[in-house]
C-alpha cells in the first residue's frame, strides 16, 4: 500500500495552500537557458511523475480560447473528444468514457464490477488508487507478492485470483508499466491470462504511462478491446505525457458493454469541462508534441542511468517518466536532505522502504539533480 496522494500534504510538511503555492510557481520550462536553480518557494518537483516540459503552446492557446464557451454546457465537444479518444485508442466513441482524472475511471470501474461481494487482487507494490477504493467500498483486498526485482508475478496473480474466483467475484488491479517500480509485466503471459477468460474475473488495466515505454516486447492491452473481448478495461490519464494532471482528465476504454456499465458510475459522461476538452483535443493531435516529451524523457532518463551507474545506486530499468532506486537503507532521510535542498522526490511505497520514486524532470532539471545527488555522495548521504 502506498502513501495516497491526499496523504502527501502531511508527507511534505506542506499545507494544502503550500502545496497549492509550490506546484504553480515550480519552472518547468524545458530550455536549458530557462532553468533556474530551485529554492524553497520553487521547488524542483521529482514526486509526481508529471510531464515536466508543460502544456504544448497550441493547447494553452486552446485552453485559453475555450473561455468563450465557458457559459456553455460541453455536450457537443465531449462528442468531439469521444471521437478523438477513439481515434487515439483505434476504437469506437461509444467504447471510450471519459472521465476526470484517471482516478474516476478507476473508482468508476471498481465500483461497476464490485457487486457479488467481489475481492480485490493486486501486487503488493503498485500504485495505491485500486486498493484505496477497493478499502472504502469495504471489499477484500488480495495482495500478491512481487517477484525477482520487484517484478509483478503475473502467474502468483493468475493462481491468487483464481483461488478466490472460486467462491466470489474477483477484480484484477493490474498496472502496466507499474508505479512505482518503472517496470513492464510479462506481456504474453498477461495476454494469455486476460484471454483465457478466467470465471469469475474482470481486469483493471491501467496504462497511465504506455506512451512512454521503449521495449518492444510491451503491447497495450487495448488489442484485446479491440478484439473484443469484454472480461477488461483500459484505463489512461491526461496527467502523464499530455501534461495535464491539473486540468484532470482521463478516459475508459472497453468493448460497449464494459463502458455501459461503467458509466452508471459516472455523474455524467457528457459533462467535461470546456477547457479541459479544449486543450486535450490539442494535445492528443499534437504529434510533435508528444513526440518531443517522449525524446525530452528519454534524455532525461539517460542523464539519471548515467549517474546511478556511476554512483553504483542500483536502479530498476525504467519504461516510464520515473525511476526507483535502491538507497539500501530506509528513504526518509534521503527524502528529507532532497527537501532541504529544495527537491521533492518519493514517498514511501511499502513493501518497498528502501526504495525511492524519482520523477524525472526536464534534462537540465535532472543534471541538477545528479548534481546535487553527488554532492550526497560526497558527503555520505548516498
Ligand atoms: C498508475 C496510475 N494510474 C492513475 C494515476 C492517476 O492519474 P489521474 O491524475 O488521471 O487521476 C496515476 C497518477 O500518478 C498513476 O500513477
Amino acid at each position: 500500500m502506498s502513501l495516497k496522494r491526499r496523504q502527501l500534504f502531511k508527507f511534505f510538511g506542506l499545507s494544502a495552500g503550500s502545496l497549492l503555492v509550490g506546484s504553480t510557481a515550480t519552472p518547468v520550462s524545458a530550455s536549458e537557458k530557462e532553468f533556474l536553480p530551485p529554492t524553497a518557494e520553487h521547488p524542483l518537483i521529482l514526486s509526481f511523475n508529471e510531464n515536466p516540459l508543460g502544456m504544448s503552446e497550441k493547447a494553452r492557446e486552446a485552453l485559453s480560447a475555450a473561455g468563450e464557451r465557458a457559459s456553455r454546457y460541453p455536450f457537443a465537444q465531449v462528442g468531439k473528444l469521444k471521437e478523438l479518444l477513439a481515434k487515439y485508442m483505434h476504437g469506437t466513441p461509444d467504447e471510450i468514457l471519459p472521465t476526470h482524472g484517471s482516478a474516476e475511471a478507476i473508482r468508476a470501474a471498481v465500483e461497476a464490477y464490485k457487486n457479488g461481494g467481489a475481492a480485490l487482487i493486486v501486487p503488493e507494490l503498485t500504485y495505491s488508487d485500486g486498493s484505496d477504493v477497493a478499502k472504502r467500498n469495504h471489499m477484500p483486498i488480495i495482495r500478491v507478492k512481487m517477484g525477482p526485482n520487484w517484478s509483478i508475478d503475473v502467474a502468483a496473480m493468475k493462481k491468487a485470483a483464481a483461488k478466490e474466483a472460486i467462491r466470489r467475484p474477483v477484480i484484477v488491479y493490474f498496472v502496466n508499466p507499474n508505479n512505482p517500480t518503472g517496470t513492464i509485466a510479462d506481456n504474453k503471459a498477461l495476454f494469455d491470462w486476460i484471454k483465457s477468460k478466467p470465471k469469475n474475473t474482470f481486469f483493471i488495466l491501467d496504462e497511465a504511462y504506455g506512451e512512454f515505454v521503449n521495449d518492444p516486447s510491451y503491447q497495450s492491452c487495448a488489442q484485446l478491446v479491440r478484439d473484443g473481448y469484454n472480461n477488461l478495461v483500459i484505463l489512461k490519464t491526461f496527467s502523464k505525457i499530455f501534461a495535464m494532471a491539473g486540468l484532470r482528465l482521463g478516459f475508459a476504454f472497453g468493448t460497449k458493454d464494459v463502458i455501459d456499465r461503467i458509466r452508471d458510475h459516472v455523474a455524467y459522461d457528457v459533462m467535461m469541462n470546456q477547457a479541459t476538452i479544449a486543450a486535450a483535443m490539442s494535445e492528443i493531435e499534437d504529434e510533435d508534441f508528444l513526440t518531443k516529451s517522449k525524446a525530452s524523457n528519454d534524455e532525461s532518463r539517460s542523464i539519471l542511468v548515467d549517474a546511478l551507474k556511476e554512483l553504483k545506486i542500483p536502479y530498476l530499468p525504467s519504461e516510464t517518466n520515473f525511476i526507483f532506486i535502491d538507497l539500501k537503507k530506509p528513504q526518509g532521510e534521503f527524502v528529507q536532505h532532497m527537501k532541504e535542498a529544495n527537491i521533492w522526490v518519493g514517498r514511501p511505497f511499502p513493501p518497498a522502504t528502501n526504495w525511492c520514486r524519482i520523477s524525472l524532470g526536464t534534462p537540465a532539471q535532472m543534471r541538477y539533480f545528479v548534481k546535487v545527488l553527488k554532492e550526497f555522495r560526497e558527503k555520505g548521504w548516498v
